[in-house]
């Protein structure tokens, strides 16, 4: 996407050919700052402290890890030393796992002298697999949002719901739940989004708000609790969230707070669709409320809060009492019930076993 009208993506290689360049996210929306990645420990720095995060750019920066520990190291032990490292570092989003075994796949069986430019093709691939999987998201989601603006008034906007970053800061590019709602825009659609603030870090506030905004598609900020009163009032005509994970049965991980949404929507029977793109598909797993292991992360988190001073300083404040215990889990399951469809690149189908085998035959027969 374009940031200041320069074309940008989340991660790429460096001039130097080697090395790894991604946006630093910790520093968005207040400064556009990137980072250089050199190593593997570096690489997997990036994810744990979530200077990239988002489930299909976890996945690209771990396969571009695994290239800069080939680059040191091309033995077997350095390519398993890479694989434990990495898959170490968020626990829940599937696209890590996925881009790992990839490279795995790409890497593992050649001589030594091949493997490290084995890996940068594969890691390259990856980035542009995504690219194109999300712009088939987008074109397959488009026609949700058409029918919506077709029984719009003259002068009505749709009006979309979304949770966490589900947006081209979370993928190499386009993003997965906002790839339908660029084109729309970029089609002449009136629309409108309703980014949910995302607590406790924030990304929709800080990240979701700051691309549309680059992009010029009119949104709004909200309270993590306010959707449901929005849904009420019909000032919500579509939800469409991103996805960490999707079990064989349909059951969607995403980030914590998606299921209260996903409950809002169904009392108010607003349609709530999951943007999927086929790497975040775990067919080796079927209930997602008892299988996905949930991301508990540090209680700073909740505790605190970062933002920008008047005077232009980022600082970091705490919210809670010294002394209150604080849990601060990553995800939620929505069960496959609530989930009216899962926008895919290969077209919109139904959150079930016979919809997600029948789009993705090769996959389901592997039950990786
Ligand atoms: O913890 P994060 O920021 O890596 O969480 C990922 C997300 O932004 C969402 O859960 C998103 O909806 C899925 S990634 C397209």
């Amino acid at each position: 996407m374009k940031v200041d009208g320069r074309p940008m993506r989340t991660i790429w290689v460096e001039p130097d050919g080697w090395s790894v360049g991604i946006i630093d996210q910790t520093a968005l929306p207040h400064r556009l700052t990137t980072a250089r990645l050199a190593t593997l420990d570096e690489a997997a720095h990036a994810i744990r402290a979530m200077l990239i995060r988002g489930a299909p750019l976890i996945g690209a920066t771990a396969a571009y890890g695994v290239c800069l520990a080939l680059r040191q190291d091309t033995s077997d032990d350095a390519l398993d030393r890479a694989y434990a490292v990495l898959i170490a570092t968020r626990p829940t989003a599937i696209n890590l796992k996925w881009a790992l075994d990839e490279m795995m796949a790409a890497v593992r069986n050649r001589p030594r002298a091949e493997r490290a430019a084995a890996a940068y093709r594969r890691a390259a691939e990856i980035c542009e697999e995504d690219v194109a999987i999300n712009t088939a998201i987008g074109r397959n989601g488009l026609p949700l949002i058409e029918a919506i603006a077709a029984r719009k008034k003259p002068g009505e906007r749709v009006n979309v719901l979304t949770h966490c970053n589900a947006g081209w800061l979370a993928a190499v590019d386009v993003g997965t739940a906002t790839a339908p709602i660029y084109l729309a825009h970029d089609s002449g659609i009136s629309i409108h989004v309703f980014a949910d603030e995302t607590r406790p870090r924030n990304q929709g506030a800080s990240l979701t708000a700051w691309e549309l905004g680059k992009h010029g598609v009119p949104h709004t900020v909200i309270a993590d609790n306010t959707g449901g009163h929005l849904m009420q009032h019909g000032l919500v005509d579509l939800v469409i969230v991103g996805t960490d994970r999707v079990t064989a049965n349909g059951d969607v991980c995403n980030k914590i707070g998606t299921y209260l949404k996903a409950l809002a929507a169904r009392d108010n029977n607003v349609p709530f669709y999951v943007a999927l793109p086929s790497p975040t598909i775990d067919f080796s797993v079927a209930d997602g409320v008892a299988e996905i292991p949930i991301e508990e992360r540090s209680a700073d988190e909740v505790a605190s809060m970062s933002g920008r001073t008047a005077d232009g300083r980022i600082e970091t404040v705490r919210i809670v009492p010294d002394g209150s215990a604080v849990a601060n889990y990553g995800f939620d399951v929505t069960p496959a019930r609530l989930v009216s469809g899962l926008i895919t690149d290969r077209g919109v189908i139904a959150a079930s076993p016979a919809g997600l085998a029948g789009a993705f035959p090769e996959r389901a027969g592997k039950a990786e």
